[in-house]
């Protein structure tokens, strides 16, 4: 292991840098020296190294500004600072500005010995960590889907065996739970994955050139038509075919789509010709498609024959344990993309997260988290870098730690009654009261039990 450790040492001094070269040499470590802090930055930001060891005192800039500038290109490498007696005190100001520990002249061998090992363990130690994490999450993981929640794990093992068979899939959920995701890993995780996956939004799709969008059209089939063209569908072949929206779909689409699905076959639009079509299709939507049927809205054949397998995705507010999740990997993913070295969302601001409703749902989320990677001015981001309606207390579904004594029993009351579907009996067992006072207590925090959305 020592072997693999580099350690980079600064000192200005030849016989101090030899020195430290010479006793950390003989324990196994690959040791770069160099004689000022600009040399260190160049040699570090050529190949960084594992551990610093930085005089503090030296001409040019000097071991807490060489420190401070390897910290803004990103580095969180350890730091042991060297210093004389007298400067002790500037010691204890570079350990609160970040260094891991001091070392005081005339340095003592096995003083130092000691002090790197420790720092080489603990930095060991980190790495493994975030080599498991990295490895916990990638269990949390279906083609760039995150969950840990059960009922997401589920969809991912009903995807899997979705994927294997060329059946319809309907995917239900409100805006920004990850339907359009769900749709690419349903192709992925299919022996389709090389082959198209084509995406049609229907609502942005104008009833009058709706169909030769899907079906395409021969050449002179219409004034404009100059060309042969390809529909979507005929496109998709050997892939799949991604109806988003489909709520929003025209009443004559919807017939022309329900003779597709029926047939697998499709003439172009002034065509003669037959052509069979293999595409397996995928269709989304946020609207509650069945309360449309009903309505009388969506055709219910249509909806019968998409609706061979159905994913409903929970609302992000249901699977409050995917939030820390999912926000340190937009964090991360942002921070690499933006090259900020923010490194960590705070507990404070997590906790807000944690707490909010998430009308947006994970899309919601992942803007957030942008937003506040852009506005942060640390290593850290902190409540103040959320935005301000996220702080504010009405936002939060449970009392969070400055909630008064009601608002807590309002909101656990609340929870309890949600969680037992309104049985006022076995709510007020739970809560260890009698009904009569539940009763009196649901009319006086004015408690509604909210009808469940339809679908
Ligand atoms: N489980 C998840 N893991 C990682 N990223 C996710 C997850 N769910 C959603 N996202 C991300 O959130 C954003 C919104 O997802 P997506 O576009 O799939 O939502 P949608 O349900 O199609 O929304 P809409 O109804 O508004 O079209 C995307 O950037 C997506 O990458
Ligand atoms: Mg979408």
């Amino acid at each position: 292991m020592n072997g693999q450790t580099r350690i980079l040492v600064v000192d200005d001094e030849l016989h101090m840098r030899s020195a430290l070269a010479d006793w950390l040499g003989d324990e196994g470590y690959d040791v770069v020296t160099a004689a000022g802090g600009e040399e260190a930055i160049r040699l570090f930001g050529e190949r960084p190294a594992d551990l610093l060891l930085l005089d503090l005192k030296m001409p040019g800039i000097d071991g807490i500004e060489t420190m401070r500038r390897i910290r803004t290109i990103g580095s969180s490498v350890p730091v042991i600072i060297i210093t004389a007696y007298a400067t002790i005190e500037t010691a204890v100001a570079a350990m609160k500005v970040g260094a891991a520990d001091y070392l005081v002249k005339p340095v003592n061998p096995e003083e130092l010995s000691v002090i790197v090992r420790k720092l080489v363990t603990h930095q060991q130690v980190l790495q493994e960590n975030i080599a498991l994490r990295k490895q916990l999450e990638k269990s949390y993981e279906f083609h760039d889907l995150l969950s840990k929640n059960a009922r997401m794990q589920e969809i991912f093992s009903l995807v899997r065996s979705a994927a294997q068979s060329s059946a319809t899939v309907l995917i239900q959920g409100e805006s920004g739970t990850g339907k359009e995701l769900v749709a690419r890993a349903i192709h992925r995780a299919s022996d389709r994955a090389k082959g198209p996956f084509l995406a049609i939004s229907c609502g942005a799709l104008a009833e009058s050139l709706c169909e030769s969008e899907l079906f395409g059209h021969e050449k002179g089939a219409f004034t404009d038509a100059k060309f042969l063209k390809r529909g979507k569908i005929e496109l998709a072949d050997k892939g799949t075919l991604f109806f988003d929206e489909i709520g929003d779909l025209g009443p004559k689409m919807q017939v022309d789509l329900l003779r597709f699905l029926q047939t697998r076959e499709l003439q172009r639009v002034g065509g003669n010709e037959v052509l069979r079509v293999d595409v397996r299709v995928v269709a989304a939507t946020n609207r509650p498609l069945e309360h449309m049927v009903e309505e009388g809205t969506f055709r219910r054949d249509l909806y019968y024959r998409l609706n061979v397998i159905s994913v409903f995705l929970p609302p992000l507010r249901e699977r409050r344990e995917d939030i820390p999740l999912l926000g340190d990997h937009f964090l991360r993913w942002f921070a690499a993309h933006t090259r900020k070295n923010v490194e960590r969302i705070s507990s404070a601001a997590m906790g807000i997260l944690a707490r909010y409703h998430w009308p947006g749902n994970v899309r919601e989320l992942e803007n957030v988290v942008e937003r506040a990677v852009v506005l942060c001015g640390s290593n850290l981001i902190t409540p103040e870098d959320l935005p301000e309606p996220l702080r504010q207390p009405q936002a939060l579904v449970e009392a969070g730690p400055d909630a008064t004594l009601e608002a807590v029993e309002r909101a656990h009351i609340e929870r309890v009654l949600a969680h037992n579907g309104w049985n006022i009996q076995r709510s007020a067992e739970i809560l260890g009261i009698d009904r009569m006072t539940l009763y009196r207590k649901i009319r006086r925090f004015n408690l509604v039990r909210t009808k469940p959305v339809p679908g």
